[in-house]
């Protein structure tokens, strides 16, 4: 019988959007569990820790408070200004809240910036190893990601100089996240000011992805919302305020292109989630934010412990990580297939971490990303089945 499902015929850019390979890492890792195994959980890019109690306490008040209709494309107004105001304790600039876009999550700012600026067959450079979304993005609109091969000798960064020998006839764009995923380096002050300066001369863009603001150690990033009004932004509550699933996020945009970015959100999204942005009104709020600060603490102190602990184990880390909450390691003194690697720790010593392939085509088979998203007790349980599966012979 022929039901039409033989011959079902999608889009050819299909072709181009590959799995997100910790999704199905953590597929594996479930089937493990499933099995009876007690598995560490160090794929996932979201720690241990719930939402703030005062987000979520602001959640129930608003959904007995409030009808949950549509909100503006562009957001709650206090929410905005909640944003706006955030830039200015925080970071020590204005930042209008007329330029701030609510939106769901940082995923939903990256498809409106890039939908806003990019046509088919317009170029962005990219840094490789990068988070794999964004390629995927701006495939899924027709236009061409360049992943640029980034190291330790540019702390994994693309930085001006490596922007400026890329940037063709056909880039429209730049971007870089700081810090970024997979490897928790940030971009200096002094390089996203040349980043834009060189945007501006070629008559492109930057855009920065500040996801993992908040979550820095010993460091405080510095925000490209400071380096011009046409630098572009995005930011979420995924991170640093721990709402990952509640789906919310916001983009710093050009004043003059705030309109066009609205209507392209009205079309796609009609509004964020009303009720995560009613509970991220708490975000800001001393109580919330001194959880968030004593969680910072606590997760640079996994970093200290994980950064030598793998190492101890022939893991390098060629870049110790200043922010976010992964450690990209080089570990092809171990094996030069880091997938069969990363299946191996799953099925054989029940850790789960994700394979470099995720994150581009520079060298993925030599690099695994652990998150540091479990307690120290936890760490040293993973280090510990590591270390046995590697005395085992790997
Ligand atoms: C670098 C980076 N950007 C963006 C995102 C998307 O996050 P969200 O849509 O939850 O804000 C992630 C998620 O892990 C990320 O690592």
């Amino acid at each position: 019988m022929n039901d039409g499902v033989a011959t079902l015929r999608i889009a050819a850019r299909m072709a181009h959007i590959e799995p997100f390979e910790v999704m199905e890492i953590q597929t594996l890792a479930r089937e493990v569990e499933a099995a009876g195994h007690d598995v560490i959980h160090l794929e996932i890019g979201e720690p241990d820790f719930r939402t703030p109690q005062p987000v979520v306490d602001a959640a129930k008040r608003a959904l007995d408070e409030h009808r949950m209709y549509y909100t503006s494309a562009l957001g709650l107004a206090p929410l905005r200004e909640a944003i706006a105001g955030f830039y200015s304790t925080r970071y020590g600039i204005t930042v209008p809240a007329s330029r701030i876009i609510v939106t769901a999550g940082s995923s939903a700012a990256l498809l409106l910036a890039f939908g806003v600026l990019l046509d088919e067959g317009d170029e962005v450079l990219l840094a490789d190893p990068g988070y794999p979304c964004n390629r995927h993005f701006v495939r899924t609109l027709g236009a061409v990601p360049r992943g640029i091969p980034v190291g330790p000798e540019s702390r994994y960064q693309l930085d001006a100089a490596l922007a400026r020998r890329h940037w063709g006839p056909k880039t429209r764009m730049a971007m870089v996240a700081s810090p970024a995923n997979p490897t928790g380096t940030l971009v200096t002050r002094e390089e996203t000011a040349a980043l834009a300066a060189l945007a501006r001369e070629k008559g492109g863009t930057l855009l920065v992805d500040e996801i993992y603001h908040g979550l820095t150690y010993g460091v405080d990033a510095h925000t490209a919302a400071a380096d011009g009004e046409d630098v572009w932004v995005v930011n979420s509550f995924s991170k640093y305020f721990q709402m990952t699933g509640w789906r919310l996020g916001w983009l710093v945009a050009p004043q003059a292109l705030v309109r066009k970015v609205e209507t392209l959100a009205q079309n796609l999204f009609i509004s964020p989630s009303a009720v995560a942005q009613h509970a991220a009104l708490a975000c800001f709020e001393p109580a919330t934010l001194a959880i968030t600060e004593a969680r910072r603490a606590e997760l640079d102190q996994r970093r200290q412990y994980l950064v030598p602990a793998l190492e101890s184990l022939g893991l390098r880390v060629p870049v110790v990580p200043q922010g976010a909450f992964y450690i990209y390691a080089d570990c092809s003194a171990l094996s030069t297939d880091s997938f069969a690697l990363a299946r191996r720790i799953l099925t054989e010593a029940h850790v789960a971490v994700t394979p470099g392939k995720d994150f581009g085509a520079n060298q993925p088979e030599r690099h695994i990303r652990i998150a540091y998203t479990q307690p120290v007790a936890r760490l040293e349980q993973a280090v510990a089945r590591i270390g046995k599966l590697i005395e085992r012979g790997t």
